[in-house]
């Protein structure tokens, strides 16, 4: 597996890389969610191609106080769990490599970044488009894969492709739980022991409205004051956001049609977690 820092290197490798080349965009911390990625981009590359993974905390996609300083970087760790996994290359770049000190330019996607976590977390969604579109002018990739327990950024990342007509394929992968229901997350290091006890009420309260929703009708009021209500049951949680929303515009949505997507945010303490429920 080969290592790569630079990117003038970078940009040399990609016009040989044995192709398709697909790529898992990740900032680190890897977790089995990350790992499926990877396993799944060795079936899309079969025998010829070259699955290349991107390693870069990115710092215009957090707010001034948000946690990019204590955000993990287990570097040597991560590259071990990436070669057992088969992985060709890990390009990992630094922070002052990729942004200029006058970097001036970004992307912006207008509509779907105004609601759910882009409300809560302005920037953020431009910092996540910019380095995308950074990392697929690095890398060159034929598909890259998102997972989707950041469903908007996927959405909004698929958004962009569109609109921008980048030659890349997104793929979409299940979010990958704990046994007791919690979405995988490298933030799930920060939460404490009575915290992490917590946590997998997100997925419970998801759930069990989905479970209401398929049994009888709802409204879209009622059902995001169960959610929240749910988990308002953890004495840890601080709800950010309840969103039930069509899984494409992310507009709110009563939910009598589906699909529709139920989504949360929910703070433990200074760690924010997010999770969803797409009911089909
Ligand atoms: O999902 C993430 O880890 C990040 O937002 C991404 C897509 C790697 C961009 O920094």
């Amino acid at each position: 597996m080969r290592i790569v820092e630079s990117i003038a290197r970078m940009q040399q490798l990609t016009r040989s890389l044995p192709r398709p080349v697909v790529l898992v965009p990740t900032m680190g911390a890897l977790h089995e969610g990350h790992l499926a990625l990877v396993d799944h981009a060795k079936k899309l590359v079969g025998r010829k191609g070259s699955t290349v993974v991107t390693i870069f905390v990115n710092p215009p996609q957090f707010g001034p106080r948000e946690d990019y300083r204590k955000y993990p970087r287990p570097f040597k760790r991560d590259c071990l769990l990436l070669q057992n996994r088969g992985c060709d290359l890990v390009f990992a770049p630094t922070a002052a490599n990729m942004y200029k000190p006058d970097a001036s330019v970004t992307v912006m996607e207008s509509q779907l970044q105004t609601v759910m976590c882009g409300a809560s977390r302005p920037g953020h969604f431009v910092g996540v488009c910019t380095v995308v579109t950074k990392l697929f002018h690095l890398v060159q990739p034929d598909i890259a894969i998102f997972g989707e327990k950041d469903f908007q950024q996927l959405t909004i990342l698929r958004r962009m492709v569109r609109d921008l007509n980048f030659p890349v394929r997104i793929v979409a992968r299940p979010i990958v739980r704990e046994p007791d229901g919690l979405a995988l997350s490298s933030r799930n290091v920060f939460l404490s022991a009575e915290e992490r006890q917590q946590a997998p009420l997100i997925h419970q309260a998801l759930r069990d409205a989905e479970n209401k929703l398929r049994l009888q009708s709802v409204s879209l009021r009622a059902l995001e004051n169960l959610i929240r209500r749910r988990i308002e049951r953890a004495s840890r949680a601080k709800v950010d956001y309840v969103a039930v929303v069509d899984p494409d515009t992310l507009q709110a949505k009563e939910p009598r049609n589906l699909p529709v997507l139920l989504a949360a945010a929910v703070f433990f303490g200074s760690t924010r977690l997010i999770d969803n429920v797409l009911v089909k």
